[in-house]
């Protein structure tokens, strides 16, 4: 048997009819609204690694950081036979954690991309052929079981991505989490901390505009997918902190009264000028609130380490 194996539990389609949903709900509905796993089409991820780069956005130097002084501690914590990774991408950060893993013997990427998860599998076994990997294409979102694997267990979620669900969706993604895993297991998570607003703002609208880009590829991607005629151009990108819920804000903001025909769901959707379209939520966190979350779904927190600066924390906590 090949040690790279990937297992499609989305059906093939059911990427294009959850799309058609979410514009079809989201763009009907007062304030309008979209879900931000639309941005990721083949150039939002191009435009999403340009934005990893930039100097405003720290998160993603700053949690390479911690990964790089904390992957032999998390090692040693927790002695995992498996490593289970959500939203694994290009499984770079990973690949840190992997070579610290002395006793690994299973990777269990998931993610919805089967490519990023072919490319990445390829790349891992070059460095550690004696590792399986198992694939999964699949909605972490949404209910999933997994394949029996060798336990202790790690499941890391990186990247801060946790920000993009709203209060109730993370404690029933956390929930699942507990429930993919046993006794003893460990959770690996990675958030964005509450910082000053300046900071936050300017990490979201970048001076060279790659997030106003890639904010409004997610019309390029109705255009393509449903027939839409969007012109991106009659609309501004919006960054704003909302410091009620402590979370950042993307919007797209029509420049004037207009209309789109969307022929893929049917729709012919108006806006009046200045009207905005959320297209993200990016929570940020601070350790006791986080540290209650994960009481609440079963989880205790056991390390909590940031970056130099202290702008991001990685979290280790145990499964109960
Ligand atoms: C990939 C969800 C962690 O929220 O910071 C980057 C996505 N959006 N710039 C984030 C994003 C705008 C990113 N996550």
């Amino acid at each position: 048997m090949s040690p790279l194996s990937i297992t499609r539990i989305l059906p093939a389609d059911a990427t294009a009819a959850a799309l058609r949903a979410d514009v079809a709900q989201g763009l009907t509905r007062t304030p309008k609204q979209l879900p931000p796993k639309w941005f990721y089409d083949a150039r939002g991820s191009e435009l999403f690694e340009e934005i990893t780069r930039l100097p405003e956005y720290y998160p993603t130097r700053a949690e390479r950081e911690i990964l790089l002084t904390r992957a032999g501690h998390i090692a040693a914590a927790t002695g995992a036979h498996t490593l289970i990774e959500l939203g694994s991408g290009s499984s770079d950060k990973t690949r840190h954690l992997i070579a610290a893993l002395t006793e690994l013997r299973t990777y269990l990427p998931v993610d919805v991309s089967e490519s990023a998860l072919t490319a990445a599998g390829e790349g891992l076994l070059a460095d550690h052929p004696d590792l399986t990997v198992q694939a999964l294409v699949a909605d972490f979102l949404q209910e999933m079981t997994l394949p029996p694997s060798p336990g202790p267990r790690l499941l890391a979620f990186l990247g801060g991505t946790i920000g993009n669900l709203l209060p109730e969706e993370r404690s029933a993604f956390l929930r699942s989490v507990h429930g993919l895993l046993s006794p003893g297991d460990a959770l690996l998570l990675g958030c964005d901390l509450v910082k000053e607003e300046a900071t936050l703002v300017a990490a979201y609208d970048d001076a060279q505009g790659v997030t106003a880009a890639f904010n409004k590829n997610v019309l390029q991607v109705i255009n393509r997918e449903l027939g839409g005629d969007f012109d991106p151009a009659d609309f501004d990108h919006v960054a704003l902190w909302n410091a009620e819920h402590e979370w950042i804000e993307m919007r797209l903001r029509a420049r004037q009264d207009l209309t789109v025909k969307i022929p893929g769901v049917d729709l012919a959707v108006s806006f009046a000028a200045g009207e905005e379209v959320r297209t993200e939520v990016s929570s940020k966190f601070r350790e006791d609130g986080m540290r209650a979350e994960l009481a609440a779904s079963g989880m205790e927190l056991s390390q909590w380490w940031t970056d130099s600066a202290e702008r991001f924390a990685l979290s280790l906590s145990v499964r109960v």
